[in-house]
């Protein structure tokens, strides 16, 4: 089969596109972010804040899903993806296929980078601070999981965490580079970021169905129970920095959660998780996973199928 990186050199972003920097369309009325995707910005009470403080909370929407995307990239992704390049993963990984590891392996980093760099160039151009991130609680959670359902199975638990994650397709990266309303450079890093997605995602899927194959029945059953609760964890709206953000706007204790429950009511949270993880959930359903036993209904209970 070809590989999804074999034009890598050619085609990654690290290797092609230029750094993006912020140009002049701050000034032309273009918001940081697509306001319609921050599902508290509406809400009455932060309407009731006045376009400076909303302007405000678009900026930070930003810092936090870049910050978020930053950590996420090196301690999640490369975390597991460097055991697939160095041949420590524990499968008999191809050395195309591990290559193709260190290909995405500079990829994350760069998109790391990136994050941070458009981070600050926004503080720059717009003087709005950036607030602590600490991306430890996310960490710990999405870790539990394994440590629940995957005892004694860490590095496992690792590589499933990052075939979910590159292989879940985010309404971000697909709906961003599309929004004129979006400031230019915020567009062109998502766009640049969704195209070596779209490679990862396939590379992903490719490598899940090696990895299933070598799995050993009892751990295939342990893995298909464990993958409905790392899609939701991995999913889940990270709300620590909203509430800040809603603190630094103005909103007292009592406000910000309201703010909180009105727009991350259960229902819709669930919902967007699903709309998410469908190509992810299919991917599962190619190789079997949800023919193992319990799987079909720990699947339904977290509303994916
Ligand atoms: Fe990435
Ligand atoms: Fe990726």
């Amino acid at each position: 089969m070809k590989s999804p990186l074999n034009q890598w050199y050619e085609k990654a972003g690290v290797r092609r596109d230029p750094r993006r920097v912020i140009g002049q369309d701050l000034e032309s009325g273009k918001t940081l972010f697509p306001e319609a995707m921050i599902p508290y910005l509406d809400h009455p009470l932060v309407r009731a804040l006045g376009p400076d403080e909303r302007f405000r909370i678009v900026a930070r929407h930003l810092y936090q899903y870049l910050h978020f995307t930053m950590h996420f990239e090196t301690s999640v992704v490369n975390r597991a993806t460097e055991r697939i390049a160095n041949g420590t993963s524990g499968l008999g990984v191809a050395t195309g296929m591990r290559l193709d590891a260190y290909k995405i392996y500079c990829d994350e980093a760069y998109h790391a980078l990136y994050s941070l760099d458009i981070i600050e160039q926004v503080r720059g151009a717009t003087g709005i601070d950036v607030p602590a991130y600490d991306f430890m609680p996310f960490l710990s959670q999405l870790d539990g999981i394994g440590a629940q359902v995957m005892q004694g199975e860490p590095l496992l638990s690792q590589l499933l965490q990052v075939v979910v994650f590159e292989t879940l397709v985010t309404s971000i990266l697909k709906d961003v580079p599309k929004d004129p309303m979006v400031v230019t450079t915020v567009r062109d890093v998502v766009r640049d970021h969704a195209e070596d997605e779209g490679r990862h995602h396939a590379y992903f899927s490719g490598f899940f169905k090696e990895l299933w194959t070598d799995l050993d029945p009892a751990l295939r059953e342990r893995s298909a129970r464990c993958l409905p609760e790392l899609v939701l964890r991995s999913l889940a709206p990270d709300l620590a920095p909203v509430r800040n953000s809603l603190r630094l706007a103005g909103l007292d204790k009592d406000g910000v959660e309201q703010v909180v429950a009105d727009a991350y009511a259960p229902v819709q949270v669930r919902e967007q998780i699903r709309n998410s993880a469908r190509h992810t959930v299919r991917l599962f359903e190619s190789v079997g996973v949800l023919e193992m036993p319990g799987a079909e209904e720990a699947f339904a209970a977290a509303g994916l199928v």
